[in-house]
């Protein structure tokens, strides 16, 4: 008997561990094609919050893990790549936003999915960038909203809402070095093709877009409308499952830049030695964990 496949090992340890395999868009493509639930983080958290299995392997980053533990706290939630983390989601911390809220106190604060455990607790909802226009007019007692730490999402939610938004200066070190010369010149290679990106884009870059949205609203227009060729603003990893999902339509990266390092660490044999070895399990101490669920669980009720 051959060797079993190792998408069959993963396969059959996800059976006997009772877990289910959830995957971002930005995995890679052999990564993708064996998940069991394929997602922007909205719908990963959502599924993270509702599962029955017992254990949660995340083929993702950090914070996308944090945020399943966060949710589920009786599950195990494994992390197959330790490393696997967001450079956004380190751009502020506790203190930062302590001391930025002091100068805001009417403020309410809206965190943005990409962001520490800790963040999140001292926060007053979350969001992601499926959802972030409509958390922030759901808080109908604010007229001035903190959102942190991305401030691209925060300015592109801006033009959405009578609330003032007040942005906090991170960003997406992928998405926000797109630039405009480059959007025009692939733009000037491919004139019909729409422009599709991600609001973590520059909001120069976001002017030129024909659509804007998460991961999975990516997906959705592209798979919509009636286009032969579509230019992609966002990370490379989707466009496997643009291509499987559209395999007349073409599919053409902005930039070559677009790639994020953290979201390719993860490997089939990472995952299968996460189930074989139980690692890397990741945990949040309840003293942060009690007002992150509160944020992300407010989040999930608007959504
Ligand atoms: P989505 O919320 O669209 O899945 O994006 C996650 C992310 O990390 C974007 O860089
Ligand atoms: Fe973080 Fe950007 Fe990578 Fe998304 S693409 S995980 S925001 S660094």
């Amino acid at each position: 008997m051959g060797i079993p496949r190792i998408q069959e090992e993963i396969r059959s340890l996800l059976k006997e561990r009772n877990a289910v395999l959830l995957v971002h868009y930005y995995q890679r493509g052999e990564v993708q094609d064996i998940a069991d639930i394929l997602g922007d983080s909205l719908a990963l958290s959502m599924e993270a919050a509702k599962t029955d299995a017992r254990v949660i392997v995340f083929a993702g980053v950090r914070f996308m893990a944090e945020s399943a533990s966060i949710l589920s706290p009786d599950k195990t939630v494994l992390l197959p790549r330790i490393e696997a983390g967001c450079p956004l989601a380190d751009m502020i911390t506790v203190e930062q936003l302590e001391t930025v809220r002091k100068n805001h106190p009417d403020a309410a604060v809206v965190a943005y999915v990409n962001s520490s455990a800790a963040i999140k607790a001292h926060s007053d909802i979350c969001c992601t960038s499926a959802n972030a226009v409509r958390v922030v007019n759901s808080l109908t007692d604010a007229k001035k909203v903190l959102m942190v730490p991305d401030g691209n999402l925060a300015r592109y939610t801006a033009k959405f809402t009578d609330k003032e938004i007040i942005p906090w200066t991170g960003y997406c070190p992928v998405h926000h070095f797109v630039t405009v010369e480059e959007v025009r010149e692939v733009k000037k290679r491919y004139p019909d093709a729409p422009f599709a990106a991600h609001p973590e884009c520059d909001p120069a870059v976001l002017e030129m877009a024909d659509y804007v949205g998460s991961t999975g609203g990516i997906i959705r227009y592209a798979g919509e409308i009636n286009a032969r060729k579509i230019i992609v603003g966002t990370e490379s990893g989707i466009i496997h499952q643009l291509k499987k999902n559209n395999p007349e339509k073409q599919f053409i990266p902005v930039s070559e830049k677009l790639i994020c390092h953290d979201m390719k660490y993860t490997s089939l044999e990472d995952i299968r030695d996460s189930l074989v070895e139980m690692k890397h399990m990741i945990t949040v101490p309840d003293g942060v964990r009690i007002g992150a669920n509160r944020a992300l669980s407010r989040m999930l009720a608007v959504s």
